[in-house]
């Protein structure tokens, strides 16, 4: 089997060969026939991410008034060329810019789109919809795809292990160079499994509906458990979409159905393992995503058929660190609620010198709002949370380990305006000796993904 890899980096640098898009007659027939089926004559539509302009090209087919095709990248350009080429540039106004900056005249009856990566949700497409249905869409209106499916499935390769893994196992010319056989794992693979190399059935990662109730998560995190019903080998597992597009036709990269743009994505273990009936295999998977990035975090465990563990694996792929700075930039993590932001703002600060006194000063000159109450309601709360959490040796003057406090700032700051790149700066600024920028950079990431949903605990 033929595996490549999977290119996460980033939603800009990301190279769309349109021609490649336009040759899947599977892609664009299905979406040719959800377009005719849903949109009417008379209809206002949004195209969005339009690319080439096919699918607006569609909906002017289906008897579309107006069409709005925005279009983030210059490829843009040709598709305003194709348009008038063809004679549908009266219907079609093209709008370049990325869609969460874009406003419109009027509202749509439909919205279309096809940002589905191979994991379905990796090119960001379950943000962009539900800000497109809340400011594009009529009341009613629809979205093509209109659900999403995400799932997992256990596999079987040993000829992947030969090829990617093994080797890196043994020395080559005396030297060992297993050190970059960790890194190896943590890249996603794509390729194209059939139900023979399966081992298990498949388990549902995420199931979304994309309309603007949609409740759209920037974290998905789930345990999948499956048990194992007969002997066999396992190597890791590997994940795939369905998207509905509309009644009755749907796109899929999962194990049934022929072959189209988009290969499965596999995420390897480090060895291949003998499973037999009555183990159980878990996969935590983690994925993280904003407006530019994807992160997704793994692990798998395996217990034998009596519950014991003998196999625990995890990694977490940071494509983050690669992006050029510009786009490191617009990054802005989760926000964390203030008042616990308050309580990791306190906790960053036990140096070892400073007495709940001092502690309730700052506070208030860093927000005289702030009542007496209020800042004594913090302190007590981080206080409570040394007591639980910290083995503190004075607690008249507690004193944290300088990784803790630095991650208690990274999580005060995380108030759902600053930046990755400004919060990096702020906490260098703070334990210049301790991380330089770059270090602090790293760090974000670690506490974005590790504490799903940061808190102090408290
Ligand atoms: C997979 S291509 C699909 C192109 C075309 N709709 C088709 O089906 O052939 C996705 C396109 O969406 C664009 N895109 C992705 N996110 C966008 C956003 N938030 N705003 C505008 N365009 C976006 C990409 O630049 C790319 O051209």
């Amino acid at each position: 089997m033929r595996f490549r890899e999977l290119p996460l980096s980033s939603l800009e640098g990301r190279n769309y060969s349109h021609q490649r898009l336009l040759a899947d007659r599977a892609r664009c027939e299905a979406y040719r026939k959800a377009i005719l089926d849903t949109v009417k004559a008379g209809d206002v539509v949004v195209d969005l991410g339009t690319g080439s302009g096919l699918l607006a090209f569609f909906a002017v087919e289906a008897g579309a008034k107006k069409v709005y095709a925005i279009e983030l990248g210059p490829v843009i350009r040709y598709a305003e060329r194709i348009a008038k080429r063809n004679s549908m540039d009266d219907r079609i106004e093209f709008i370049r810019g990325v869609s969460y900056d874009i406003e419109l005249p009027e509202l749509a009856d439909v919205i279309v789109g096809e940002n589905l990566g191979s994991l379905g949700i990796e090119e960001n497409m379950l943000p962009m919809y539900q800000d497109a249905a809340k400011r594009f869409l009529k009341p009613g209106g629809k979205m093509i795809p209109s659900r999403l499916e995400v799932s997992a499935t256990l596999v079987s390769d040993t000829g992947f292990h030969r090829r990617y893994i093994d080797p890196w196992k043994s020395s080559l010319y005396g030297i060992y160079f297993d050190t970059f056989l960790h890194e190896q794992l943590k890249t996603l693979f794509l390729a194209h499994f059939d139900s023979s190399r399966v081992v298990s059935a498949p388990q549902l990662f995420l199931s979304a509906k994309l309309d603007a109730k949609q409740t759209y998560s920037e974290i998905n995190r789930k345990t999948l458990r499956f048990e194992i019903d007969r002997d066999t080998t396992l190597s890791g597992f590997i994940v795939y979409f369905t998207a509905e597009l509309s009644e009755g036709v749907s796109i899929s990269n999962g194990l049934v159905g022929g072959k189209n743009s988009w290969d499965q994505v596999y995420f390897s273990i480090d060895r291949v393992l003998s499973l037999e009936v009555g183990y159980n295999v878990t996969i935590h998977l983690c994925t993280w995503e904003t407006r530019y990035e994807f992160v997704p975090s793994w692990r798998i465990t395996v217990s034998d058929s009596q519950g014991k563990e003998i196999y625990d694996y995890s990694a977490t792929r940071y494509p983050l660190l690669s992006l050029p700075p510009d786009l490191i930039g617009p990054i802005v993590p989760p926000a964390v609620d203030s008042g616990n932001r308050w309580v990791a703002y306190v906790l960053s600060l036990l140096n070892g010198n400073r007495g709940k006194r001092q502690l309730a000063t700052i506070l208030s000159k860093l927000d005289p709002s702030l009542s007496t109450d209020e800042i004594e309601h913090t302190l007590s709360r981080a206080f409570f949370f040394l007591n639980t959490h910290a083995s503190i040796p004075s607690m008249a003057k507690p004193v944290l380990p300088l990784r803790d406090r630095a991650d208690f700032l990274i999580q005060a700051h995380f108030d759902g305006t600053l930046n990755c790149k400004r919060i990096a700066e702020i906490v260098h600024f703070e334990f210049p000796d301790f991380l330089t920028p770059e270090q602090a950079l790293e760090r974000i990431q670690y506490v974005v993904t590790t504490n799903v949903k940061p808190t102090v605990g408290v």
